[in-house]
């Protein structure tokens, strides 16, 4: 099958359906998702959304300073700006749209607040923001007759001139998309998806460790497929590890114990009942993730146990079960009752900083190219991400990336001879155990050299293994037919790399990057770009 619309978005998260809800008021809008239509890391969002309404006490300002603190010097104040005074219309329209957020018997919304933030300003449904987004924004794109969701494709490849037989690398200026290959995993065929603009709105890259809080579809797919089009990725070394996922062995993915939690009044305890934040940061429980995630990481490297306990018991059961009836119940599953008993976490790799580069209007390094949502680098999240600001950033710019396609998409023609999928070469023979095994040996290395401590030693390691692993997939690649897990392999790898050589250059401990060779802030602030 081939297709050709004026729209294509690949993934179906925030970015990607809030995205395709505008655009289709202008044209055929096509969504390619690899799984389930709601399956995404929005789905699993549990705080919700960072975003002033209140702004007798809160205001601009403070949000714009918690996100330029958290972002450690590296964030774009410009962007910060947009985002922060933009957010407030585009959480107006999901509410049009029948998103709900929980309000407080006084009729106003409750606000809570998380590691980082200054004031109470997250916008949140129980502790299922996520799943109550999606759930709405997917109820209007049903309605709407111009949008087309294809399921359970896996988007392969981005389709450049380079499918028409020109050399494109690096230095080419006017790489230009004109849609995907998709895997389509019910008929195991490739198919052809053509269009005048392309959103990549994929997500992150949890998988790339094995510790991670993100749904198993989370494996760097649109990052990947844009570096190897040729386009530009940017600060990639900065992965955020949440402080507080539910440490329970055998659990993959980890479950997460929202930040909520700990603005709720939760507090980190040694195994033996200390506190021990105030030894960190005056912010204690609340200090920003990069911190408290590096504190627990420290405090367990001394006890030599493998998690720290967050004590939440002070607060009443009502209270408890009305704000957190998820967290309540998960914990409940595996015998831990949290109004009782201190809940067991440790860390867990939870969001991608950096990711495609783009513009003040999501436009990538590739024409016709825009990426939104945790797969972009917009510029707000610097060094490190504040709580609860990615799902406002995706609302913010996806109508941003709305504004410039609908300016352009007219005047766009897509070459009539773009080739189907070439297939030539390959064999059958597709063994899922190589690719487990290069999954799991990819995993281990990024968890043991890649982690929230990293050194000059520990990078070389995993650089050299890595090497080997992505010689090992190309070639594997190149002669086997497709299958998910292969792409998804070989996207994880590309991803790692990217990682690890994007920490090779940063010479300072920075926001989420800290490495024991240089624990300073470096005077010059540069983005890693390549
Ligand atoms: C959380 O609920 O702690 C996650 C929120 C976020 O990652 O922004």
């Amino acid at each position: 099958m081939s297709k050709k619309v004026d729209f294509l978005v690949v993934g179906s998260g925030i970015a990607g359906l809030s995205f395709a809800l505008k655009a289709a008021k202008h044209g055929k809008v096509l969504i390619v998702t690899k799984s389930n239509e709601d399956e995404s890391n929005t789905k699993y969002a549990q705080g919700g959304v960072a975003v002033v309404v209140d702004k007798k006490e809160d205001s601009f300002e403070k949000h714009i300073n918690d996100t330029l603190i958290a972002g450690d010097g590296l964030c774009e104040e410009e962007v910060v700006e947009i985002v922060v005074k933009e957010g407030p219309d585009r959480i107006n329209e999901i509410i049009d749209y029948g998103t709900s957020f929980d309000m407080t018997n006084d009729g106003v919304y409750d606000l809570a607040k998380e590691g980082g933030h200054s004031e109470f300003r997250v916008l949140h449904y129980k502790d299922i923001t996520g799943f109550e987004i999606e759930r709405s924004l997917l109820e209007q794109i049903h309605k709407n007759p111009n949008i087309e969701i294809l399921t359970h494709y896996f988007a392969v490849d981005i389709i450049t001139q380079h499918h028409l037989g020109e050399f494109v690398d690096k230095s080419t200026t006017d790489i230009t998309c004109y849609g995907i290959y998709a895997l389509n995993t019910e008929t195991n065929e490739v198919e052809k998806f053509l269009s005048k603009v392309t959103v990549m709105a994929s997500g992150g890259a949890g998988h790339i460790y094995s510790v991670t809080t993100n749904p198993t579809i989370a494996t760097g797919d649109g990052v990947a497929m844009v570096y190897r089009a040729k386009g530009k990725v940017r600060n990639m070394e900065f992965i955020q590890f949440h402080p507080t996922a539910l440490y329970n062995p055998g659990d993959y993915p980890s479950f997460l114990i929202s930040e909520a939690v700990r603005g709720f009044g939760g507090i980190l305890r040694r195994t033996n009942g200390e506190e021990f934040m105030q030894e960190y940061d005056e912010r204690k429980s609340l200090a920003p993730r990069d911190i408290v995630a590096r504190a627990i990481d420290a405090e367990t490297k001394k006890s030599g146990e493998d998690y720290v306990y967050l004590d939440i018991r002070h607060r009443s059961k009502k209270d408890l079960l009305t704000h957190f009836p998820n967290i309540y119940a998960k914990c409940l599953e595996i015998g831990i009752d949290m109004t009782k008993d201190m809940i067991p976490v440790s860390p867990a790799c939870h969001y991608m900083c950096g990711g495609v580069l783009v513009d003040h209007y999501g436009q990538s390094s590739i024409q016709q190219l825009y990426a939104c949502g945790e797969c972009s680098s917009t510029g707000l999240h610097g060094a490190n991400r504040l709580a609860s600001n990615s799902l406002l950033e995706a609302l913010v710019f996806a109508h941003r990336i709305y504004t410039n396609a609908i300016e352009k998409f007219e005047g766009i023609a897509i070459p009539d001879n773009i080739p189907d999928w070439d297939e030539q070469g390959v064999k059958m023979s597709n063994e899922d155990i190589l690719v487990m095994h290069n999954i799991r040996e990819m995993q281990k290395l990024m968890n043991d050299y890649v982690g929230i401590v990293r050194s000059d030693f520990r990078l070389e390691r995993a650089m050299r293994r890595l090497r080997l692993l992505y010689e090992e997939t190309e070639s594997f690649y190149k002669q086997t037919k497709l299958s998910v897990k292969l792409c998804e392999l070989r996207n994880l790898i590309q991803v790692s790399y990217i990682v690890v050589k994007s920490a090779m250059i940063r010479k300072e401990s920075r926001g989420l990057h800290y490495t024991t060779d240089y624990p300073e802030h470096q005077e010059v602030l540069e983005d890693t770009v390549f």
